[in-house]
């Protein structure tokens, strides 16, 4: 068995180097083997996005030899070159430039090994003609292509043509900040070898296809920012890879689907600014590699007492704000261990804050501004010193905080009621001297304690 393996080896190397050989010999006679069918459909493509000016044949006469062009890629099949990516828009200085009227060719599609195909800052002349994705002949690449990506195109309008379903083998569609519009055609959902989905920044309305639900294999799915409204009525279930699911900057509505819970792999999600209510789905809990919950600026309500946080124990960014939450804080928050970032503000808490939430090791930004929570807050100045402008604390009318030296809590009044509140009792048994003595000891032994921690 060793023998063969190290035999093919030599021969895979050897025939590496004849490969290597014979290409030179072609490229000093003439040029590398590529057929002129496959040279023209590239300059032609290229073309028409760069502008007339542009003549392959002269600029480039090996485009996959001796004369590369920046954002083009060959690879060997049979013997002949074909290009198998193309990038076009200003991505590097000396990238292939889109032209004020850029269009598509025709010709695209006879790149018949076209593994990627990338267009940046491309389509931007919005004072011309909108330009559409092209509407048929995707088929022709169905076979090659893996990884379609438009980002910032403004000038790319109308929807994303049903064709491009025959993209059989993609593995990454990103229609990043275009100008798409229209409603997401479930054919989206046949594209199943997709392992990256992500549509952010464009004007795309609707509901959010059942059928996405079948796409098994799909780690990213990103469609933040459109105006996708409806119920999330599609079935997470069956996506269990998936790490990131970013649906935020939405209109959507309804609860948060119990299935989410069901994505074990999940790292990040973000369901912020949209219209979901039902309270945080308990299922949620079961995500113990989630790093990043993001569901601020939702109508949600409920409360946070019904989680098992600790479960989550990977988390490290937990972003609930304006999310209408009542209630108190848990104490079980206080053992996410990984905690950086905690955003309650601007809900409608109530109760007393943990003090252990000031253990939590690697917390560096805490904002509990914004609601009713009350009685004393009991961190240590060396907390508020460490955490400055990050520990929000402000506009909790009936939240107190300890005398310290140095340290003052934002918006927060000193909790002198409280002192008094404690001294009544003995106002009413002793002298007037002994009470202010004593309410100056304790002022003291407070701020020694505070110099101790
Ligand atoms: C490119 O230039 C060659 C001559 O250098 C000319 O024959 C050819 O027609 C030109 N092609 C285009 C597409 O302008
Ligand atoms: C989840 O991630 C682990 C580790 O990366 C991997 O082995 C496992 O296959 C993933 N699960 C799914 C359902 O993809
Ligand atoms: C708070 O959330 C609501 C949606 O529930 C949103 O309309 C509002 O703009 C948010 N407020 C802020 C300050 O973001
Ligand atoms: C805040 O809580 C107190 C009781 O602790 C209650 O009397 C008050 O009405 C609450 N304020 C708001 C704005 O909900």
């Amino acid at each position: 068995m060793k023998n063969i393996k190290s035999l093919m080896f030599w021969i895979f190397i050897l025939s590496i180097f004849s490969l290597n050989l014979w290409c030179n010999g072609e490229a000093e006679s003439e040029a590398a083997p590529m057929k002129s069918g496959e040279k023209a459909a590239l300059y032609s493509t290229i073309q028409t996005f760069v502008g007339k000016w542009w003549n392959g044949s002269d600029l480039y006469p090996d485009p996959c030899g001796w004369t590369p062009i920046e954002g083009v890629s060959c690879d060997l099949f049979d013997g002949y070159w074909y290009v198998t990516e193309l990038s076009i828009g200003s991505l590097h200085e000396n990238s292939l430039n889109c032209a004020e009227y850029a269009d598509f060719s025709p010709h695209l599609f006879a790149l018949s090994h076209l593994k990627s195909l990338l267009f940046f800052n491309c389509f931007t002349a919005l004072r011309h003609r909108p330009i559409p994705i092209p509407s048929r002949s995707w088929g022709a690449l169905g076979a090659s292509l893996e990884s379609l990506e438009f980002r910032s195109n403004p000038g790319l309008t109308g929807r994303i043509p049903p064709s491009l379903g025959e993209l059989k083998s993609l593995k990454s569609m990103v229609l990043v900040e275009n100008g798409l519009s229209g409603e997401l055609h479930p054919f989206i959902g046949n594209l199943k070898e997709l392992e990256r989905l992500n549509l952010a920044g464009n004007s795309f309305v609707g509901q959010i296809p059942h059928s996405l639900g079948g796409l098994k294999q799909l780690l990213i799915l990103d469609l933040s920012r459109n105006l996708l409204s409806g119920p999330l009525t599609l079935s997470f279930g069956g996506m269990v890879p998936l790490l990131k699911l970013d649906l935020s900057y939405n209109k959507l509505h309804g609860n948060i689907p119990e299935s989410l819970g069901n994505l074990k792999n999940l790292t990040l999600l973000d369901l912020s600014n949209n219209r979901l209510r039902g309270g945080i789905t308990k299922s949620l809990e079961n995500l113990e590699f989630l790093q990043e919950l993001v569901l601020s600026n939702n109508p949600i309500g409920g409360g946070l007492m019904e989680l098992q946080w600790e479960r989550m124990t990977s988390l490290a960014a937990l972003e609930l704000s304006n999310a209408s939450l009542t209630g108190g804080i848990p104490e079980s928050m206080a053992r996410l261990r990984g905690l950086r970032f905690l955003g309650l503000n601007n809900n409608m808490l109530t109760g007393e804050i943990p003090s252990n939430l000031a253990s939590l090791p690697n917390v560096g930004a805490m904002y509990l501004h914004g609601n009713n929570l009350t009685g004393e807050l009991e961190f240590s100045a060396l907390f508020y010193g460490k955490m400055g402008r990050r520990f929000g604390a402000w506009d909790n009318p009936n939240l107190c905080y300890r005398v310290h030296a140095t340290y003052m809590p934002k918006g927060v009044k000193q909790c002198q009621k409280d002192v008094m509140r404690f001294l009544k009792p003995l106002v009413s048994l002793g002298s007037p001297l002994l009470v202010s003595s004593c309410v100056r000891n304790l002022v003291f032994v407070m701020f020694i304690v505070d110099i101790v921690i």
